[in-house]
């Protein structure tokens, strides 16, 4: 069997990614913390409580594993919440904070990636009617010229928005995120406020820091017909065109067209520096004409793929390739700003994490230019409405003490980012079943 290394361009980032709201703990001025508090909302009424505890300093010791793995990049965000937690109100000792982590992470030479809206808003943003009230644009225009303008000294990458569409069709078509709301017209004018605000954004960035490169993190999920039919093939269709598409092509041509209409929003064009690609698992859709609720659709994963834990992702590395060669058609250099899956007990992570990357090695042996990988995430965290019950971390989480567990696919990561490849001999010792795959 040939042996050799998969190695990646110099320079390239290797990283992990977390969310303010699933990692900093304790906050409480926001959007998912009133979620929270809701009966039903979160499985088995778990809260984010403490979560890992990022607020009252454990970033430090977070920090020190992946800087101890190797890592030369982090992607993190900041609560909106704890920087302007009233209209009028800016709080200095939290942009302060928020100065002292991204400070921690240039000392460990590891480059931050800065999120400015991760699934979260102050909950006097919610009460103006948050991402329905077009208002929201010049909302977040104010808290983005703030907050860049205070820690510009300290990074230069920033993520406007996390999954704009994610965040649209959680909170306004399954209603699962806040505010639980289950209508479709509403989710797509949620995505046009996301793509003005994302435009003002870029562009308030650039006046404060001409060399910044800004993007979005995109959501791709793969949307396979489940058969040959044409109805089949129209659903996962739609569902590509809605989700996965609408967004970055606004961005590029400025038309967010929904197939029934066409809107025009000028200002957005080339409002992206790089491509933020999260890339998780592909879905088989069938059509259904009883699935109203679910845009006509059955979504599932094909029989035989190996599942995570709670089956939430399906281990689909093939995806992985389709979806950097659609962000690719873009033009624009690609960063991985996500991708992952839940498993506490260990047993998948290495074979997703080597067979994603492969494949990633695959797509920019192609003509896809790629710049970074960010896995979700370094650490356990707070899982959104699926609480505590998903495992994301390299590092798993004891929530009655704060310890961290070492998962063996924290060594492997390591290995990766060190060497900057894949080895024959990492892919015999953490994955065998994929040595097949990978040196055929
Ligand atoms: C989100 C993360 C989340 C992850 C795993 C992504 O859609 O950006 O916040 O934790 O998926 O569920």
């Amino acid at each position: 069997m040939p042996k050799g290394t998969y190695t990646f361009p110099e320079g390239f980032l290797w990283g992990t990614a977390t969310a303010a709201h699933q990692v900093e703990g304790r906050n409480q001025n926001n959007t998912w913390y009133a979620w929270e508090q809701e009966e039903g909302r979160i499985i088995d009424g778990h809260k984010s409580g403490l979560a890992c505890d990022w607020w009252g300093g454990r970033w430090r010791e977070d920090f020190d594993r992946a800087q101890g793995g190797n890592q030369n990049a982090h992607r993190l965000s900041v609560a909106w919440s704890r920087i302007q937690p009233a209209p009028d109100v800016w709080d200095e000792n939290a942009l302060d904070r928020y100065r002292e982590i991204l400070v921690g992470l240039q000392s460990r030479k590891m480059k931050p990636m800065v999120t400015l809206h991760h699934f979260s808003e102050p909950l006097w943003v919610a009460e103006f009617g948050g991402w329905e009230n077009e208002g929201i644009v010049d909302l977040f225009s104010t808290f983005v010229r703030k907050t860049v303008e205070a820690l510009k000294p300290y990074c230069d990458l920033w993520v406007t928005i996390n999954e704009p569409n994610v965040f649209a069709f959680s909170a306004f078509i399954e209603g699962v995120f806040p505010p639980g709301k289950k209508d479709i017209k509403t989710a797509l004018r949620v995505m046009q406020h996301m793509v003005q605000a994302h435009a003002r954004a870029y562009t308030i960035i650039h006046d404060l820091q001409p060399d910044a490169r800004v993007g979005i993190a995109h959501h791709y999920r793969g949307f396979k017909p489940a058969s040959w039919l044409p109805t089949d093939r129209w659903t996962a269709n739609i569902y590509h065109t809605l989700f996965n598409d609408l967004i970055p092509r606004t961005l590029n041509d400025g038309v967010f067209n929904t197939i029934i209409k066409k809107e025009h929003f000028a200002d957005a064009v080339g409002t992206q520096d790089f491509f933020g690609l999260n890339y998780y698992t592909t879905e088989q859709v069938r059509f259904d004409l009883l699935a109203r609720k679910d845009l006509y659709s059955k979504r599932t994963y094909p029989e035989g793929t190996a599942l995570s834990e709670t089956g939430f992702i399906a281990n689909m590395p093939g995806g992985m390739m389709d979806s950097v060669r659609w962000a690719s058609s873009y033009g624009l250099p690609i960063i991985i700003t996500e991708n992952g899956v839940e498993d506490s007990q260990d047993s998948l992570r290495s074979r997703y994490l080597i067979e994603h990357l492969h494949t990633l090695w695959g797509a920019m042996n192609t003509d896809a230019v790629v710049e970074g990988y960010f896995h979700w995430s370094l650490v356990d965290n707070f899982e959104w409405e699926r609480g505590w019950t998903q495992r994301f971390g390299l590092w798993g989480l004891d929530r009655e003490t704060q310890a961290r567990i070492r998962r063996p696919s924290v060594n492997l990561y390591a290995e990766i980012c060190r060497m900057n490849g894949i080895s024959a001999d990492l892919v015999e010792e953490y994955a065998p079943e994929s040595m097949e795959r990978l040196f055929p």
